[in-house]
């Protein structure tokens, strides 16, 4: 964000002259005049109020790398590298760049303003406006196979879950395995990916959350969707919180997970299961049956005509039928 200083001094919602803009910034009227341009280019909502100056109508929440490492409990801040970026194609992508194939016990946790690429589950494109959502990204390393990569997306879920709760977004629903719901929707993604095995039985994993705070619009998201600001407008969300309150949960949970598996984690889960109870399809293959939540392994678990089956995160999809 090229008018990031800018956006700064007008975050108060005042209205700022162009005079006094220029002077704080050390620049020119003209040069004010450009960026409050180029930041409605970017999407920001400027009104310019004639013999007086702007102001700015977008509420603006921006991320702060102080901020957030100031907000992350101790015993998990002195254990992170953390990088916070304007732009960047995915952060997970980014990640993976940085982050060296040697065992490092640093955790690098990647946050940026935009995703120009943003990667879903599924191959899909995930939506990363500028300045509205949270997209983080954080390496950890595991002891263990690559079958422990299913039970660590529902742990991770459990994880978001449990900080947006402890924040007041109220009871936050799971949809298997890993897509966490609010009100009328997906507020939050998780996309887990295998970066490589170090040695045998040591894995390095990249945790990515998408997490939809302030967007209000999104043409091109197909699937029913909500944002934190619109489904608990009580809480005043705050990306800088919101993203160190994520790190410390996330930290927390991989440990728990990595020194006692996923047993702690299988009634957090349940508890929030959405399709319990729901008459559900597999995507691929032809299963039915009614959601009975998931096993100790974190597969989900279909009382079908036939019995009760369990499916794997990674191979199946559920929707509930309509
Ligand atoms: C999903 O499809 O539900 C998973 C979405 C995961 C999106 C996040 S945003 C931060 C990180 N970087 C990416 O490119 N993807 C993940």
């Amino acid at each position: 964000m090229k008018s990031r200083a800018l956006i700064g001094l007008m975050a108060d919602g005042q209205v700022h002259s162009g005079e006094s803009l220029a002077s704080r910034l050390g620049i020119s009227r003209t040069a004010i005049w450009k960026q409050v341009k180029r930041a409605a280019d970017e999407g920001y909502e400027i009104e310019t109020i004639r013999g007086k100056g702007y102001r700015l109508v977008t509420p603006v929440d921006l991320l702060d790398s102080a901020m957030i490492l100031e907000g992350i409990p101790e015993s998990v801040r002195r254990r992170v590298k953390l990088a916070v970026l304007d732009e960047v194609d995915s952060t997970n992508a980014e990640i993976i760049r940085q982050r060296p194939a040697s065992g490092s016990s640093v955790i690098p946790v990647c946050i940026a303003d935009h995703q120009t690429a943003g990667r879903g589950r599924r191959g899909r494109e995930w939506q990363s406006p500028r300045g509205q959502n949270l997209y983080l990204s954080l390496g950890l390393t595991f002891h263990g196979g690559f079958a422990m990569l299913d039970g660590l997306s529902l742990v991770l879920g459990v994880a978001t879950a449990e900080a947006l709760e402890a924040m007041g977004s109220g009871q936050v629903g799971l949809k298997w395995p890993n897509d966490i719901f609010l009100g009328r929707g997906k507020v939050a993604g998780i996309l887990v990916e295998l970066q490589g095995e170090l040695e045998e039985g040591i894995i390095q994993v990249v945790a990515g959350i998408g997490l939809n705070v302030h967007m209000k619009q999104a043409e091109s998201v197909t699937q029913a969707w909500d944002s934190l600001s619109v489904a608990s407008p009580e809480v005043d969300w705050a990306r800088n919180d919101l993203a160190a309150s994520l790190v410390g949960s996330l930290v927390d949970a991989a440990d728990e997970f990595s020194e006692n598996g996923f047993a702690a984690f299988r009634e957090r889960w349940q508890q929030r299961d959405i399709f319990s109870g729901k008459s559900l399809v597999a995507s691929q293959g032809n299963l039915a049956g009614v959601g009975a939540g998931i096993d100790g392994s974190g597969n989900y678990m279909l009382d079908t005509d036939d019995g009760v089956t369990a499916v794997r995160a990674g191979e199946i999809s559920l929707r509930v039928q309509l």
